[in-house]
């Protein structure tokens, strides 16, 4: 990897984002994890992020900040790994104060902001926004128009990017408990395991779920590759 690479992570402390971090690093890229002030487990990230070699940024978003953090930085590639789920944004509006989590003000307001920040780069780095399955124009699932949403103004706003939508993300190593994904990946795979064995592998390589150590390694991989530049990758892709 060239030395002048410059990786910022938005969502670093996910499932996702701390493997991608990890997985630069492993790559030997310069790699700015960002870890929100307010972040629950603050210490735990700012600790194992150093460790790893990585350096930790905690600039505020919602105050123009990042926009200012990004043009300094002039990061090489930015990934967007940010995003809220609806139980947990139900669970942390009761104790909100200020803007109630929400997709909108998490995932959409937070990467688009991300997007803003990103397009005052001087030289366009790859932008690498996760999105998920499913998503497209018109759909009534208020996540996938979510998601729409920001695939949208990714492809409207920067010149370099790629969007990857993969099915569930998780894993023995998930630490946080979701009942619903778990049990929804757990059956899809086995159904897709079947389906797979009776000639159905496409379904079966676009449907089923990926670990988030899988999927970091493909994010990296697909962040450093030129042909991905302006791509949907699909499930079946990151494999
Ligand atoms: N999980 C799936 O099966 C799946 C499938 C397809 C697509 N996706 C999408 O992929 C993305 C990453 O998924 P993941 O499972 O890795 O996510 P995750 O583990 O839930 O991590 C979410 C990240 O977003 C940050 N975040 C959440 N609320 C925030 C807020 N109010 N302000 C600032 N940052 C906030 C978290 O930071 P803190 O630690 O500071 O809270 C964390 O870094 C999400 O956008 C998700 O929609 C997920």
């Amino acid at each position: 990897m060239s030395a002048s690479e410059i990786a910022f992570v938005a969502g670093a402390t996910g499932y996702t984002g701390r493997n991608v971090v990890k997985e630069l690093r492993a790559r030997g890229v310069r790699t700015v994890a960002h870890v929100r002030r307010e972040s629950k487990e603050f210490e735990r990230w700012r600790r194992a992020f150093t460790e790893l070699g990585a350096e930790i940024d905690s600039t505020p978003w919602g105050s123009g900040a990042i926009e200012a953090r990004l043009a300094e930085l002039r990061p090489t590639k930015v990934f967007a790994l940010l995003g809220t789920t609806w139980a947990r944004a139900r669970r942390e509006a009761m104790a909100a104060t200020g803007a109630k989590p929400s997709y909108a003000t998490v995932d959409v307001a937070l990467t688009t902001e991300l997007v803003r920040a990103t397009k005052l780069v001087p030289v366009a780095p790859r932008f690498v926004c996760l999105s998920s399955i499913g998503t497209r124009p018109g759909t009534r699932n208020p996540y996938r128009e979510t998601r729409w949403r920001i695939e949208t103004a990714v492809r409207e706003a920067l010149a370099d990017w790629t969007i990857v939508r993969p099915s569930y993300i998780t894993g023995p190593d998930r630490e946080e408990r979701r009942v619903g994904e778990t049990v929804g990946a757990a059956v899809g795979d086995r159904v897709l395991a079947v389906l797979g064995a009776f000639g159905a592998t496409h379904w079966r390589e676009r449907y089923r779920s990926i670990t988030g150590p899988d999927l970091a390694r493909a994010l990296v991989r697909l962040a450093f590759d030129d042909t991905a530049r302006g791509r949907v990758i699909h499930a079946e892709e990151l494999r």
